[in-house]
């Protein structure tokens, strides 16, 4: 079947940030090799990161897709889910960011505890014998902090707020606290905006969220003497788990990032400027290298732009690139925005999503765009980030990823020098096959990302994640394994003609 044919479902969201522009932008040609020319091919070629070779710079990038237990074990559908993806053979694959603290999280992956690591070693051999040893299978490691669900109103001002005498102030004839809340409670948003504290004003339109500056707060202000420790103890215990390496998530919403943040103020020397910013993720790397030992591979994911007002910029991110090379990191994998601070208020009862703002928009761009477009905006940034590297005579290869789906892009960036191991995250979901159609010289059946973020919005949801192009494919076939709504198939159907395939 024709990469195009797949039943698509016409999608809008009014629920995130949009370019005001609005132009359409069209995937670009495949510019779809022959096998031999993609045996020739830079993409296809193979790339040592540290100890780790690749067979090729082909790479899926790490995704949540919401399908472990409640308790953050490997499931049936997790194994199904990376088998789908290591069928198609890519060099690399980066299982979901995975938490590193033995706390309940939700269906998200867990390693804070010795009793994750047999699903986890499941998963491994998994990937591995389904790529016939081809795919070298990492892990993302994350820590996050806490965020609630944005409350109901009438909770959070009899229950949440804690009244101060500025409340008292705003409500002179209260009789009493109660008639304080109460009163606040029925005060329109433009005042409340002004007698809130900003926090408070936040914790009721966005929900409650932690943040590495609460130093006042004894568990955020011991995270440097925490975390090293914990990234340190989940790392070998990917190691036990048989990975090929690790990548220390330092991107997005979450902790690391945050103290890399522009935004980080803290002033106790992990925070402020540049070296400040910078030092506890060196300290967690070293911490993780000292446990793992030079033999197994470990990198990180950081932003090459925070894509927020007052964030970091690409010209931190190259400090921040040549800091990590020096201290000997096996790769750097870039990624852009993900941030709470302009993501749009979720809806009562929901938890604020950190890709709903401009810089959601910067980490997952879709067709209806600027002028630059979703395809390969990432890549300048990129380009930037590794010549920096590269100028202060250090290797480290560089991963990209960010609306990549066509053979002629990644060759061409691969070309260009602007990055050494090109990934693709939605067009993989898409179709988790394509990196083999390529390489077998038949990129003309990859079914193509519609690039709308009908996967992402399940993601946001917590539900577990699927693509509009193949959920409702052949529903009724035997043993399908389907969504808890019954209603999506929950991995890509079988490409059928890889049976009748010439091995290579
Ligand atoms: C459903 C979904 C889940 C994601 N989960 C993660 C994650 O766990 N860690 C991460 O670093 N990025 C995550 N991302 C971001 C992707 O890794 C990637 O950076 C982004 O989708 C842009 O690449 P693409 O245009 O090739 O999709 C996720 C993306 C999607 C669509
Ligand atoms: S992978 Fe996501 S963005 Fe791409 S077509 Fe499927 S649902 Fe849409």
């Amino acid at each position: 079947m024709a990469a195009t044919e797949g039943r698509t479902r016409c999608y809008h969201r009014r629920d995130v940030w949009r370019p005001p522009e609005r132009i359409k932008h069209v995937a670009p040609d495949g510019g779809w090799p022959t096998a031999e020319q993609a045996a020739a091919s830079r993409w296809f070629s193979p790339i040592e990161l540290g100890p780790l070779r690749l067979r090729h710079r082909t790479w899926v990038p790490a995704m949540v897709p919401w399908r472990a237990t409640e308790e953050g074990l490997v499931t049936d559908d997790v194994l199904a889910w990376y088998e789908r993806f290591a069928r198609g053979r890519p060099g690399a694959i980066v299982v979901e960011a995975t938490g590193i603290r033995d706390i309940p999280s939700g269906p998200l992956l867990r390693i804070g505890h010795d009793r994750f690591v047999p699903g986890l070693r499941e998963l491994v051999d998994t990937v591995h014998a389904a790529s016939e040893g081809h795919t070298r299978v990492l892990v993302q490691i994350i820590d996050f902090l806490r965020i609630r669900r944005r409350p109901e109103p009438a909770k959070f001002f009899a229950r949440f707020l804690e009244l101060t005498d500025a409340h008292r102030a705003a409500c002179p004839d209260a009789a009493d606290d109660d008639e304080v809340r109460a009163r606040l409670a029925s005060m329109p948003d433009q005042m409340l905006a002004r007698v809130l504290s900003a926090r408070d004003y936040e914790a009721l339109q966005f929900g409650f969220r932690e943040r590495v500056t609460d130093t006042a707060h004894p568990h955020i202000r011991e995270l440097p003497q925490v975390l090293p420790g914990l990234f340190a103890d989940a790392a070998a215990r990917a190691q036990a788990a048989g990975f090929d390496g690790v990548e220390l998530h330092y991107a997005h919403a979450y902790t690391m990032a945050s103290f890399l943040s522009a935004r980080n103020d803290r002033d106790d020397g992990y925070g402020g400027d540049l070296d400040g910013r910078v030092r506890l993720p060196l300290e967690v790397f070293a911490a993780v290298r000292a446990r793992v030992g030079e033999d197994f591979c470990v990198g990180c994911r950081f932003l090459a732009e925070e894509a927020i007002e007052g964030g970091s910029t690409v010209e931190d991110a190259k400090v921040f690139a040549r800091r990590f090379a020096e201290a000997g990191m096996d790769f750097l994998s870039l990624s852009r925005g993900g941030k709470f601070e302009d993501a749009k208020p979720p809806k009562i009862g929901w938890a604020a999503y950190p890709y709903t703002g401009p810089s959601g928009y910067e980490c997952m761009p879709t067709t209806l765009s600027d002028a630059r477009g979703p395809f390969g905006r990432a890549v300048p940034a990129a380009t930037r980030i590794r010549q920096a590297v590269r100028a202060a005579g250090l290797t480290t290869p560089i991963v990209v990823a960010g609306g990549i789906c066509s053979f002629a892009q990644a060759e061409g960036i691969l070309a260009r020098g602007d990055a050494d191991i090109v990934g693709a995250a939605r067009q993989s979901i898409a179709d988790p096959d394509w990196f083999r159609k390529v390489w077998l010289g038949r990129g003309d059946e990859v079914r193509r990302c519609l690039f709308t973020n009908y996967c992402e919005a399940l993601d946001q949801k917590h539900k577990q994640v699927t693509c509009q192009l193949w959920d409702r494919e052949g529903l009724d076939e035997p043993d399908v394994a389907l969504a808890h709504d019954g209603r999506r198939r929950l991995v890509a159907p079988q490409w059928l003609t890889e049976r009748v395939t010439k091995r290579r």
